[in-house]
């Protein structure tokens, strides 16, 4: 049972830049299971990516791991033998609750690794996975290729990215329309018209989407061989690419 989120859901004078603080830890999975569409279904399929291209004796990676969502998904499916999942998230509160939530899901024979750090800092090494669950939309835009480079230098031949984002659209009507409808799915799961206004004000400056056209052309850019955009609801979508 996890807290219902009510973050925005008094007035606010003045509308903070949105943060994974010890606020949104306690009520993070409510907040994303009502804000994201299709969330659930693409952590499912992050752990049915893991279990087919888990290579034996890896690393896999969950980057902007959060609670741990992605990360006990890939868990549960994978059966290659000595693959260690590196889970990594900047936000001391997120992986304190992660941290909490993996110790109450029990062991598994995959080993898992859970690091406060900034993905843009840390190595990448026998990587024969990564994802990228609504994480790199958090980065600065100019800060997103040399990442996608770094993971695509670290990877095996085989691996995989899932790389699931909000987008935006170049066409102004599509987007607007897009938006308008996500909106009302968000009203539908309980949010009224103020806080969603609110956290749209919240995230104005720190969640900077791009187009579907630029995450496929940057990730030819890096050098995946074959991406596919695999699942998209309004503008959200996940798509997969292959070194
Ligand atoms: C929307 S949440 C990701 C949800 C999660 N992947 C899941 O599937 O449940 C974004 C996360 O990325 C983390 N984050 C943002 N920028 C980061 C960075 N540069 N390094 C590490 N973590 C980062 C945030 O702290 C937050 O927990």
């Amino acid at each position: 049972m996890t807290d219902k989120d009510e973050i925005f859901s008094k007035p606010l004078n003045k509308v903070d830049d949105f943060k994974f603080d010890r606020n949104v830890a306690a009520v993070f999975p409510d907040m994303i299971k009502r804000s994201v569409p299709g969330y659930e279904n693409v952590i499912i399929m992050s752990g049915l990516f893991a279990e087919r291209f888990a290579q034996t004796g890896t690393n896999l990676y969950d980057l902007g791991c959060s609670l741990g969502a992605t990360t006990l998904a890939m868990r549960e499916r994978i059966t290659a033998d000595d693959c260690r999942i590196i889970a990594v998230d900047k936000s001391v509160d997120m992986i304190k609750r992660c941290r909490e939530l993996i110790g109450e899901a029990g062991s598994s024979a995959v080993q898992l690794e859970l690091r406060e750090a900034d993905i843009r800092d840390i190595e990448y090494s026998n990587n024969s996975m990564t994802v990228l669950n609504y994480t790199l939309q958090f980065l600065p835009p100019e800060d997103r290729r040399p990442l996608l480079q770094k993971i695509y230098d670290s990877m095996l031949p085989g691996a995989v990215l899932v790389l699931s984002e909000k987008v935006t659209f170049e066409e102004k009507q599509n987007s607007d329309l897009f938006i308008d409808i996500y909106h009302a799915w968000k009203a539908h799961n309980g949010y009224s018209e103020m806080e969603i206004r609110q956290k749209r004000n919240a995230l104005e400056n720190v969640l900077i989407p791009d187009t579907i056209p630029q995450h496929l052309q940057r990730l030819e850019a890096v050098g995946f061989k074959r991406c596919e955009l695999w699942f998209q609801c309004f503008n959200f979508m996940s798509m997969v690419a292959f070194k």
